[in-house]
């Protein structure tokens, strides 16, 4: 009896707890008459949200769109959330210059991201992108498409063995390693040679810690860091230790870069690097590392931990990224002849025969139709297929009022894909883009690198690497419609349950 009174008692403390910390989000919701899914008591959304697995995701957010509209809110554990397609608020919040703090799934990028360009906000957010704005100057662009280059040969190369007609190859795996060689010596000016050693110690973390941060986002076992660690000691331990590996690569990378330019000074042979160095022909071999390693904010230097920090967002927003765009891109093409064929024809005139033959950076820009298909692809398979915003105090946006402690996710991969922006959404026409008065009009239905403030600082350089890999690809190979459809996967990244296939036969030379 005694125990049944004290069960009882335990659970009216929970159920007011509950209901005292949600109280203000509730009413706040019931006035701006966004409505959703029926909640549980303290567990809210959470066995709808936490149960279904990252596969089932986007059924899921889709269905509930259109039972509740553009814009719909849901509870996990307390934890209020928005979900939106509504363009009005996509404006709203994207423009704003003081929503900048990330949505709550955002959390798990912060153990090997900490503080870098991505998460920050403020005065240290603001001072760091004007750096970095920068390092994605023209003529450092260059010297990044020197690096492409290279490595979408090595692509080519790694290619051949599988290039029979028949195999059906998932691209992501070829074409993430390949972004992973590019990244590298873009942003730390190492190379990795992930493609030939994908063993390579801090490939394996990099790749396992993202892994597993991005599958514990929907699982209700592994959500919370306390749970996480209770049920998945082993998982914990090993995300620990992948960390620690990529955090001492990073680390040992920066001393050594240091450890050369401080030599350089003492024996009077240090020339602080520039954009456009002479001897370069106007060019520059600066890796973003040595950016950093210039850099000085109110006068004082960075130090090894924030370069670190900034060295690891690019290396995680320069990598999956580019790979999930690459790989759905190949795949598009190879289900459309036509406009392979077209993508062929384009590649033979502006570049020529010889597919060895090195690309620049206005060659690839004279690539207009290349252009055309990549932000079809990014349309309607956005690599970041979710931008999340947190609100940290009431928000009046398009009639509505957001309560403070709210995260807001703005679903870019549904967006694309609404029929009152793009007539046959669910059709692959790269022609949408020829015009750019077309896209204009778009503004905010089409975000893949979002919009804004915050939006993405290296989206010329993935633009450049996207159309590097692909031209050199298809230069070399014919694409073929081969192995299962891809199946949208929402997490950090699109990904694909199913693989991302495709068939490749050499070119005839
Ligand atoms: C197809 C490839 C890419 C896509 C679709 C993409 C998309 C995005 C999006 C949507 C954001 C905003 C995220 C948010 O607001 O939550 C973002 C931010 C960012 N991206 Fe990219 N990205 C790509 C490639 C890259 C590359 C290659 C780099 C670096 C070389 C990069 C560096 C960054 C950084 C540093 C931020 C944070 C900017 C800030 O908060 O100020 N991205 N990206």
């Amino acid at each position: 009896m005694l125990l049944l009174t004290l069960a009882i008692g335990a659970l009216a403390l929970l159920l007011s707890w509950d209901f005292m910390r949600k109280r203000k989000r509730v009413a706040a919701f019931g006035r701006s008459m966004i409505s959703g899914p029926l909640a549980l008591p303290i567990l809210g959304n959470g066995l709808q949200g936490l149960s279904l697995g990252a596969e089932n995701i986007v059924d899921w957010v889709e269905e509930s769109f259109r039972i509740y509209g553009k814009t719909f809110r849901m509870w996990i554990m307390g934890e209020s959330l928005i979900y939106t397609i509504d363009l009005k608020h996509f404006e709203a919040i994207l423009s704003s210059t003081t929503l900048l703090e990330k949505g709550q799934l955002y959390t798990f990028l912060r153990p090997f991201l900490n503080d870098g360009l991505l998460l920050s906000v403020g005065k240290k957010w603001h001072s760091r992108r004007k750096v970095f704005t920068t390092a994605f100057h023209f003529n450092v662009l260059e010297h990044y498409v020197g690096i492409m280059d290279r490595q979408s040969a090595v692509m080519v190369e790694k290619l051949q063995e599988v290039a029979d007609g028949k195999t059906a190859v998932d691209m992501l795996r070829f074409v993430s390693l390949a972004a992973l060689d590019v990244i590298t010596e873009a942003a730390m000016g190492v190379q990795v040679n992930a493609q030939s050693d994908p063993k390579f110690p801090y490939v394996q973390a990099l790749k396992s810690v993202v892994y597993i941060q991005s599958d514990r986002m929907f699982k209700f076992s592994q959500r919370y860091d306390w749970i996480f660690r209770l049920t998945c000691p082993v998982l914990h331990y090993k995300l620990r230790g992948d960390i620690r590996i990529m955090h001492d690569f990073t680390n040992k990378v920066i001393r050594e870069r240091r450890a050369t330019v401080e030599q350089a000074k003492a024996d009077g042979s240090y020339r602080p690097l520039s954009l456009a160095d002479p001897k370069m022909g106007g060019k520059s071999q600066m890796a973003l590392l040595d950016i950093l390693l210039q850099t000085t904010i109110d006068g004082q230097p960075l130090s090894d931990a924030d370069i670190r920090e900034e060295v690891d967002t690019f290396m995680f927003e320069g990598d999956d990224t580019t790979s999930s765009g690459v790989s759905h891109a190949l795949y598009a093409i190879s289900r459309h002849p036509q406009v392979q064929e077209s993508i062929h024809k384009e590649l033979l005139q502006v570049l020529g025969n010889d597919p060895s033959s090195p690309v620049t950076q206005s060659k690839l820009q004279e690539l207009k139709y290349l252009d055309c298909v990549i932000k079809e692809t990014l349309r309607l398979y956005p690599p970041v297929p979710t931008v999340g915003r947190y609100t940290t105090k009431e928000l009046q946006i398009g009639g509505h009022t957001i309560p403070a402690n709210t995260s807001i996710y703005l679903v870019l991969y549904l967006a694309h894909r609404d029929a009152e922006h793009f007539p046959d959404p669910l059709d692959f026409k790269p022609e949408r883009f020829l015009h750019a008065d077309s896209e204009n009009r778009r503004t905010f239905a089409y975000v893949p690198f979002s919009a804004g403030p915050k939006n993405c600082i290296g989206q010329k350089f993935a633009m450049l690497e996207m159309k590097a890999l692909i031209s050199k690809l298809l230069r070399c190979y014919e694409l073929l419609p081969r192995g299962a459809d891809v199946r949208p996967m929402i997490n950090f990244i699109l990904r694909s349950p199913s693989g991302i296939n495709v068939g490749l036969r050499p070119r005839k030379s």
